[in-house]
């Protein structure tokens, strides 16, 4: 049994403020973490300010970090720089990183081994875009994302990390896939990670779908045998959304 994990990615936005209020009132209302995995992606900025008060149950994870121990990186957070203040999950290859800030599958691999090295859980990201989707090459597209990413991972290893499985083509547009199509291409990214490793890691690593996912599909994309979780962009940033989106996970 896959745990459900419900994670917002707050991208950048909310001001110090309001990061703050918003783990005031959703800390206590999300489901038990032994029921429900319950992450925030905040800025690097906040992060000191929200793991002093995120709770049990609400756990919070950084959006990206650098590969290397430390040394002249400018601008650049390490692993031991968000341990060291308790965070526990950061999203790596997010397809804004990929294509605003040209992330490789190269770099996304080098993360990943670097987070799990580092005791973070890594949130691995894959995704196509719409041209791809047009073009019929969805499974060759993202299964060579998720081979890239997990090169040189064990399987020990690989089964400390999730995947988000985000179509672009669905990231802040209102177009979400349909249940269906995100729940045909995760199991094309378990069936991947079963040739990678076996069948017993493909059947306990938790993949989510991300891409305009609210409170009024949340639901039935849960219900879908595959499909593990949400990785949550524009809906996480309200309060009471967030709320129902975590407790969703219990339902299903
Ligand atoms: P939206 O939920 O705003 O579509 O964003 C999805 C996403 O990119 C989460 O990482």
């Amino acid at each position: 049994m896959r745990r459900k994990v419900i994670a917002g990615n707050w991208k950048m936005y909310k001001n110090r403020d309001e990061a703050i209020s918003f783990i005031y009132e959703v800390s206590s209302q999300v489901p038990s973490k032994d029921q429900v995995e319950t992450v925030i992606c905040a800025p690097a900025v906040f992060l000191r300010d929200l793991v002093k008060r995120e709770g049990e149950d609400l756990r919070i994870g950084a959006q990206n970090m650098y590969f290397e121990d430390q040394g002249a990186y400018t601008g650049e957070i390490s692993a031991d720089m968000l341990t060291s203040y308790g965070v526990e999950y950061v999203v790596l290859g997010h397809s804004e990183r990929r294509g605003l800030f040209f992330e490789t599958d190269e770099l996304i691999n080098k993360k990943t081994k670097q987070a799990i090295k580092k005791g973070i859980t890594p949130i691995v990201c894959c995704g196509e875009s719409l041209e791809t989707r047009e073009a019929g090459t969805t499974e060759a597209f993202v299964s060579k994302q998720i081979i890239a990413a997990y090169e040189g991972i064990s399987k020990e290893e690989a089964l400390k990390t999730i995947v988000a499985y985000e179509p672009i083509w669905a990231i802040g547009t209102g177009v979400t896939a349909t249940s269906e199509q995100a729940n045909d291409t995760i199991k094309m990214v378990r069936q991947t990670l079963a040739s990678l490793y076996d069948q017993d890691a493909a059947s306990q690593i938790r993949i989510l779908y991300g891409g305009s996912v609210k409170p009024a599909n949340v639901e039935e994309l849960l219900a879908m045998s595959d499909i593990d979780g949400a990785l949550i962009g524009g809906a996480s940033l309200d309060p009471q959304s967030f709320i129902t989106l975590a407790k969703a996970g219990l339902k299903s």
